[in-house]
């Protein structure tokens, strides 16, 4: 039965798909994976995968409790991945404590997943203040209202906040970005491509950093 007509939760082991849209020729792969990262990013925004940007992002608490959530990448420099969140957050405080954490894409729409793995940095004030005042109105407000990740009584507390923030800015059309909310920069030491292929045996090539521009590229079994 195919994988995709599954409904019922019964029928959950025979969810599953078979991968044959593409496959990796390692001849053809860029010396940097950053480089090679852009062209499969490219690839995704072409594509009819929703959200392309969306990645997960992994990090660890002092105890060693991994955590995952969902961020949007929203620059790709040189050095590494940008995002975006608040400094006080739960990500936040866990990446002021240990700066290594870790992305993960995934596109099924491409059979593709990238796992990256790194250490985090914030980024300039100034840069984050460019990106911060490009978005929405709404946005900006929310940033400034929401004590992110914070136990919050209800959902009152929130639109409370939020009406105060608006009365605060209500004569500027620029205001201030918080203090505690700023772009991140994670700079790679390793990337992985995974891409799905027939019966399970899918080309996964892993790149590590060997050296300042230097990097090693290992095929990995699946
Ligand atoms: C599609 C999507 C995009 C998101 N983008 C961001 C983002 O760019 N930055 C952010 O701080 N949270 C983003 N969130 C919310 C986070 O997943 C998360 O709920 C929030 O950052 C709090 O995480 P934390 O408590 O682990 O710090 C996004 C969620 C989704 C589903």
């Amino acid at each position: 039965m195919s994988g995709l007509k599954v409904k019922k939760m019964e029928e959950l082991p025979n969810l599953r798909k078979d991968y044959t849209k593409d496959f990796i020729d390692e001849n053809l792969l860029a010396e940097n994976p950053l480089t090679e990262f852009e062209k499969w990013f490219k690839k995704a925004l072409e594509s009819n995968q929703a959200e392309p940007n969306a990645m997960s992002l992994a990090t660890v608490s002092p105890e060693g409790q991994p955590s995952v959530r969902i961020v949007l990448l929203k620059g790709l420099q040189p050095e590494g991945f940008v995002f975006f969140s608040n400094y006080l957050s739960r990500k936040g405080k866990e990446l002021e404590n240990n700066p290594l954490a870790s992305l993960n894409f995934f596109w099924p729409a491409l059979e593709q997943q990238i796992r990256i793995e790194g250490k985090v940095t914030k980024i300039p004030h100034e840069e984050s203040n460019v990106y911060f005042q490009s978005r929405d109105r709404g946005s900006r407000l929310g940033a400034w209202a929401s004590p992110q990740s914070q136990k919050i009584q209800n959902r009152e507390f929130l639109l409370e906040r939020i009406q105060a923030i608006k009365k605060q800015f209500e004569n500027q059309e620029i205001f201030p970005k918080p203090e505690f909310w700023g772009g991140y920069l994670l700079i790679p030491h390793t990337i992985e491509f995974w891409q799905g292929r027939e019966s399970r045996l899918h080309d996964r090539i892993l790149y590590e950093k060997a050296g300042e521009n230097v990097w090693t590229k290992s095929r990995l079994a699946p």
